[in-house]
């Protein structure tokens, strides 16, 4: 009897502690960094699913991709798959594994809506959405929405998901069967899936048996600064509060090349908008500063998906045209 009470306490308990993770990014399914981070969170005793883009879709923001053809008309990065293949498939040897033509938000909807219902049976919510590590920073609000790994994050979100963009310095794109070295201590893409892990299990620790991760509308932003083989001397860096806006600032811009007659993305100094704090702790530095101070510091923002302005400011501009109100 007692054993039985017993047995049934620990199935209930491993139910519980169980959460089901749902992994994507904007570089694609076959990056180096992904996989690794994959097979660290397979580590613990979630059950974790792949799903990211068939190709690179970075600066692809909240875009909804989706694909035009039961087939590719082209290659995957890295050739992988061939032109020709299904728009949607899983790697031979591991079904937690897939690849969407799509971008990372629809490879969110593709993965919630039909692949983990149809394919796997769960009717269960994810818990948690974790996109990246992307290879680029993503700083300040002018790249929060221009970003793809937040696009697939802000979406989960919306769907009350809780969710987490973690991104890193390093933009070197590499193909997972060439680079992929799980047991190499200074690989970037090791040490970042170590830390994903890290956060992922306190952030389930502390949800306990409570329904969430994070609390409803809420997410995080997380910029993981040079490691490992990029800064020899940081292959731990600590976890530091930061908040999206505040000095100095980023955003995307264009620069004109007279020799080609076109334009470039460069970025650009972002206005006041984005160095004024108006909602949130005011006293917590901004990322970009953490970014860019060197530090061996990894920069965490909770961000909200309420983009109402706060009272007095909501109040101020909607009295400018108050009159229409009137009637
Ligand atoms: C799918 O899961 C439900 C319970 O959630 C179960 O009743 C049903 O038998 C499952 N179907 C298949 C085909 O496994
Ligand atoms: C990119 O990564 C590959 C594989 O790790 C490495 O051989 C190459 O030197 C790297 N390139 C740069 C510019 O860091
Ligand atoms: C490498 O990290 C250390 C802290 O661990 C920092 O002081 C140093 O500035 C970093 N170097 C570079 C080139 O970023
Ligand atoms: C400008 O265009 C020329 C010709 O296409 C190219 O060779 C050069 O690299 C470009 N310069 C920049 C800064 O993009």
């Amino acid at each position: 009897m007692q054993f039985i009470v017993f047995a049934i306490t620990l199935a209930l308990a491993s139910t519980t502690l169980s959460k089901i993770i749902l992994l994507t990014n904007d570089d694609g399914w076959a990056v180096t960094n992904i996989r690794a981070t994959y097979y660290k969170l397979k580590e613990t005793e979630h059950d974790v699913y792949l799903v990211a883009p068939v190709s690179q879709r970075t600066g692809w923001g909240g875009t909804y991709d989706i694909p035009k053809a039961p087939t590719l008309d082209t290659e995957g990065d890295f050739s992988y798959p061939k032109a020709g293949a299904p728009s949607w498939g899983h790697e031979v040897d591991d079904d937690h594994i897939w690849y969407f033509d799509g971008s990372p938000a629809s490879c969110f909807a593709f993965a919630e809506s039909y692949l983990l219902p149809t394919h796997f049976n769960i009717s269960d919510k994810i818990d948690l959405v974790v996109s990246g590590p992307n290879e680029g920073q993503n700083v300040s609000p002018s790249l929060f929405t221009l970003s793809g790994t937040l696009g697939a994050v802000y979406n989960a979100v919306y769907r009350d998901i809780p969710a987490i963009a973690f991104s890193g310095p390093s933009t070197n794109n590499s193909f997972y069967q060439d680079d992929l070295d799980l047991d190499d201590p200074l690989d970037a893409s090791t040490i970042y899936a170590i830390k994903i892990t890290e956060m992922v299990t306190q952030l389930f620790e502390t949800q306990g048996v409570n329904e969430r991760a994070l609390p409803i509308g809420l997410g995080l932003n997380v910029n993981f600064p040079a490691v490992g083989y990029l800064n020899e001397t940081c292959t731990n860096p600590r976890w530091v509060r930061t908040r999206l806006t505040g000095d100095p600032s980023v955003m995307p811009g264009l620069a004109y090349n007279s020799t080609s007659n076109l334009f470039y993305f460069a970025f650009q100094p972002g206005g006041d908008a984005l160095r004024t704090c108006q909602i949130g702790d005011c006293t917590l530095p901004s990322e970009y500063s953490i970014v860019l101070s060197g530090e061996c510091a990894t920069s965490v923002s909770v961000f909200s998906i309420d983009y109402d302005a706060p009272i007095h400011l909501g109040n101020e501009a909607a009295n400018l045209i108050a009159p229409l109100f009137e009637n």
